[in-house]
């Protein structure tokens, strides 16, 4: 199938059809120089993610895509390229290639790699998109993560690995024993080849559960995009730490917020509380999914408006703090009389936090439309009241 992909006039095709919806030229029972329609709707509606996640993929001619599942589960072209930041040196090995979006960003930071992938048309159709991107510094093998390390010999700089869910309908997975490979298992054996290992979990993985079910961890690493939490990244060497250095990052279009901090600082930080005051701050998904809660309190000299509110306050404005800032206007009851009277224009972005309705209930009980500039944080306060904060935005959109 991919020799005849890559028949100028099917890539030409596929170009023409952009726009095309893909659902609806693939219920065409045509075929296109003996191609299924079907296979050429995938790579249209493949494009269609690859605009936005890989754009060098998407700007390179003749890319084949890899199918739907591969697409979903691949990293970013943004977050590969954060990742590949954080290594670099002579050798390293991607134990889990994939579509290869990972394995192509670590090729630009290291004198030669390795790509292993278990599934045969994957590692193929990779091997070949990696010629088209200009990569000529990996070689690739169709092998399993655990037979390859088997018969590995020598030693490596560096060792990725981002295994898959090993729920084969796709179900969420909380805990490195429902991936595969086995990490647990595979961890000891790579850490005898390599100085540094890397691995990539999704969010929904719980980082306290995780640090025990890991040997040798140094650093965790806490990647957003558009504060919308992707990757958590495990850093094993060696030594490992008793201290484990937490980076929470979230990358947005027009600046990338950073807070650092170690395990210690998480378990020994107290949070201050107040009332509401001038500003409202929500920390953006990477510090939430951290848990630092009590932390940023305390770092960014802010208070906390309730135990379980993750929403914070101070009369001066933390220009630094890693988040949305708001400007408070008003507090008040919850009261639908009371919004009436303070948004004659009917229209509000609405968030609760710790609260006891959800926003559609909210929206139903005061009539608020969605949108315009005002924001409502519906929450509870220190006496346990249900209370609204008015307010409009004080930092850039993320
Ligand atoms: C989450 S994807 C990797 C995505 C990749 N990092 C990227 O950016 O494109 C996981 C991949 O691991 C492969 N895999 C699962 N178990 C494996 C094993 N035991 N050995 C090698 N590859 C394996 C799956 O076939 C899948 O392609």
């Amino acid at each position: 199938m991919i020799e005849k992909l890559l028949d100028k006039d099917v890539q030409n095709f596929i170009l023409e059809n952009e726009n095309a919806d893909p659902f609806a030229l693939s219920l065409k029972n045509k075929e296109f120089k003996d191609i299924p329609i079907k296979e050429l709707a995938a790579q249209i509606a493949a494009r269609k993610v690859a605009k936005t996640k890989l754009p060098s993929w998407y700007n390179t001619y003749s890319i084949i895509y890899p199918p739907k599942i591969s697409m979903e589960q691949c990293s970013s072209e943004l977050t590969a390229i954060y990742k590949s930041n954080l290594v670099s040196g002579q050798s390293f090995i991607d134990l889990t290639g994939g579509a290869g979006v990972d394995t192509w960003a670590f090729s630009k930071r290291f004198d030669k790699g390795s790509y292993i992938e278990q599934n045969e048309n994957l590692h193929s159709l990779t091997e070949n998109n990696f010629g088209i991107l200009g990569v000529d510094n990996l070689t690739t093998q169709n092998t399993t993560a655990e037979r390859f390390i088997e018969g590995f010999e020598g030693s490596v700089d560096f060792i990725y690995i981002d295994p898959a869910r090993r729920d084969k309908n796709q179900n969420r997975v909380f805990q490195f024993s429902d991936c595969e490979p086995n990490i647990e298992e595979l961890l000891p054996k790579l850490l005898n080849i390599a100085d540094k290992v890397m691995i990539k979990a999704s969010p929904m993985l719980d980082i306290d559960l995780s640090l025990k079910s890991l040997s040798n961890i140094s650093a965790v690493h806490i990647v957003s995009v558009g504060n919308d939490c992707k990757e958590v990244l495990y850093f094993a060497d060696t030594r490992g730490s008793e201290n484990v250095e937490f980076t929470t990052i979230n990358l947005t279009t027009s600046n990338e917020e950073v807070f650092k901090f170690s395990q210690s600082d998480l378990t020994k930080s107290i949070a201050h509380y107040t009332s509401p005051q001038n500003y409202l701050y929500e920390p953006n998904a990477s510090i939430m999914k951290a848990g630092a809660f009590q932390l940023v309190s305390e770092q960014f000299n802010v208070g906390k408006l309730h135990q379980h509110t993750h929403l914070y306050t101070s009369e001066k404005l933390q220009e630094n703090f890693p988040g949305r800032v708001f400007k408070i206007e008003t507090v008040i009851n919850y009261d639908k009389k009371l919004v009436a009277k303070l948004i004659p224009e009917g229209k509000a972005n609405i968030a609760t936090r710790n609260f006891k309705d959800d926003v559609a209930q909210i929206r139903k009980k005061t009539k608020l439309k969605d949108g315009g500039d005002k924001y409502i944080f519906a929450c509870t306060n220190l006496d346990n009241k249900p209370i609204m904060i008015i307010c409009t935005k004080a930092n850039k959109a993320l």
